[in-house]
C-alpha cells in the first residue's frame, strides 16, 4: 500500500515526496509539530481538518456564529433576555461569544459548569438544577459569595431553609428562582397555590432574595411538527404561567420568568409573562432537533449544524460498506438513532462497536478510500459534546482554534 500523507509528512522529506495533489489540504507542518501546536492552541495558522487527529470534534465558527446572532436577534425582537444554556456545549469560549451578543449571563445544569464559567470570567449564572446536599450547597454559596449575581433555583421548603442557613453562616445573600415544573415530573414544585407557598417562604427566608420563576418545559422541546410542539408548549407553560402571575398579583419580587427550548424558543416567547429564555442546543444544533420540523418545513433549520465528528475511514475492503474510526465512545448513544453523515453525501452510518461506525454507500457514485474524512452531525449536542477535551474551530478546511470544553466533567 502507498504510504499515507501522514506518513510522508513524518519523514521529514515531504517536499521531495508529497504528489501535488495533497499539498492543497496538507498543512507545512510536520506530523508532531500539528500535535504541539494543536495541543498549545496557538500557531496553528495552516493547519487544516485533514491535519487532526481522529475521532474528534469540530465546531463550525461560521454557523456557530449565525446561530448565536439568529437567537439574539430574535430575542431582542421579542423583548425578552436571553440566558443561554451551558449545559449544551460546557465551554467558555462560546459562553463568551453569547454574551457578547447580548445575553445577560448563562444557565448551567451542574456546580461544576457554574465554577467553570466563573472562572472564565462569565457572569449572570443561572444553576438550573437544585443544589441539594452539604458540597453543592457549600460550592454554590461560596461562588455566590464571589458572584453576587448568581441564581439558584429551588423547588423544596427544605432545601430553601438550608440555602439560608448556608448563606447567613456565609455572610452572603443569593438569590433564588421557585422551579415549577410544568410537566416533566423531574424537578419543580407542580404549578398552582404549592408553588405560590414556596415562593412566599423563600421570599420571607433572610438571606435568599426570590426572584421570580423557573419553569423548563423539556417535553414539549421535541415534539414533532411545528403546530403540535406549538399546542403542547402552550397547554403545558400555561399553568407555570398563571402561577408566576399570582404570584405577582400578591405583590412578591418575582421580576424573572425564565424557560424555553430550542424547539420552542419561537413559541414560548409569545406566552403572556414570558422574560426571559433559557435555549441551549441553538447554538450548535443536532440530528435530534433537525428531526423535529420547524414551522416551515420537515426539517427543522432555524439554525445551522455547527458541531460534528470527524471521523477516519480505516477499514474498506467491501464495496458497499467502509468502516470508520468513531463508534459509540466518541458519539452520543442516548437516542435510538445515530449521526448524519454530512460530508461526504450519499452515506448512512450505522454503529459497530466501541471504536468504529459502518457506512453504507446508499448512492452508487458515492466512493471512499482508505484514509478519506468523513464529517458525522452528532446525535445529540449535549451528551455528545461531553465525550471530548476539545473542539477544533474551522472555517472551511482551515483550523483556526482551540478550545477547550472546561466545564466539562464532575468533580
Ligand atoms: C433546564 C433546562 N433549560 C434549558 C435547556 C435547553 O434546552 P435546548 O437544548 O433544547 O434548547 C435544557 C436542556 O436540556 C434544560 O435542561
Amino acid at each position: 500500500m502507498a504510504p499515507s500523507r501522514r506518513e510522508l509528512l513524518g519523514t521529514g522529506i515531504r517536499a521531495l515526496t508529497v504528489p501535488m495533489f495533497m499539498a492543497s489540504t496538507a498543512s507545512s507542518y510536520s506530523i508532531s509539530e500539528v500535535e504541539g501546536r494543536l495541543a498549545k492552541g496557538s500557531g496553528i495558522e495552516g493547519v487544516s481538518k485533514q491535519d487532526l487527529p481522529t475521532p474528534c470534534l469540530l465546531l463550525d465558527l461560521d454557523a456557530l456564529e449565525e446561530n448565536i446572532r439568529k437567537m439574539a436577534s430574535h430575542a431582542k425582537a421579542a423583548g425578552l433576555d436571553l440566558r443561554p444554556h451551558g449545559k449544551t456545549h460546557k465551554c467558555s469560549e462560546i459562553a463568551k461569544r453569547q454574551v457578547g451578543a447580548g445575553a445577560l449571563g448563562l444557565c448551567v445544569a451542574t456546580i461544576r459548569e457554574a465554577e467553570a464559567m466563573a472562572d472564565a470570567g462569565i457572569g449572570g449564572l443561572l444553576l438550573t438544577s437544585e443544589a441539594v446536599g452539604p458540597n453543592k450547597i457549600h460550592r454554590l454559596i461560596r461562588l455566590a459569595g464571589r458572584k453576587p449575581d448568581t441564581m439558584a433555583v429551588v423547588d423544596h421548603e427544605d432545601n430553601a431553609r438550608e440555602l439560608d442557613e448556608a448563606a447567613s453562616d456565609a455572610g452572603v445573600r443569593l438569590r433564588v428562582l421557585v422551579d415549577v415544573d410544568p410537566l416533566g415530573r423531574r424537578t419543580g414544585v407542580p404549578p398552582g397555590p404549592g408553588a405560590v407557598r414556596l415562593a412566599e417562604t423563600v421570599d420571607r427566608l433572610g438571606n435568599l432574595d426570590l426572584r421570580g420563576v423557573h419553569g423548563y418545559c423539556g417535553a414539549s422541546s421535541h415534539v414533532t411538527g411545528f403546530e403540535a410542539r406549538k399546542a403542547h408548549s402552550e397547554r403545558y407553560m400555561g399553568p407555570v404561567l398563571e402561577t408566576y402571575n399570582s404570584m405577582r398579583r400578591k405583590g412578591l419580587p418575582v421580576e424573572i420568568m425564565s424557560g424555553a427550548s430550542t424547539g420552542t424558543y419561537n413559541i414560548d416567547s409569545n406566552l403572556e409573562g414570558m422574560t426571559e429564555l433559557q435555549v441551549g442546543s441553538y447554538a450548535v444544533m443536532d440530528v435530534d432537533y433537525r428531526r423535529i420540523g420547524g414551522a416551515s418545513g420537515d426539517v427543522y433549520d432555524d439554525f445551522r449544524p455547527a458541531l460534528h465528528v470527524l471521523a477516519t475511514v480505516v477499514s474498506k475492503n467491501h464495496d458497499d460498506i467502509a468502516t470508520v474510526d468513531a463508534g459509540l465512545k466518541a458519539l452520543a448513544t442516548d437516542r435510538s438513532f445515530g449521526p448524519d453523515v454530512a460530508s461526504p453525501q450519499g452515506l448512512s452510518y450505522a454503529f459497530r462497536g466501541d471504536e468504529h461506525g459502518a457506512l453504507t454507500l446508499e448512492d452508487p457514485n458515492a466512493r471512499l478510500s482508505l484514509g478519506d474524512k468523513v464529517e458525522l452531525l452528532v446525535p445529540h449536542c449535549d451528551p455528545n459534546v461531553n465525550l471530548y477535551d476539545r473542539m477544533y474551530c474551522v472555517r472551511g478546511d482551515a483550523v483556526r482554534q482551540v478550545w477547550k470544553v472546561d466545564a466539562r466533567g464532575h468533580v
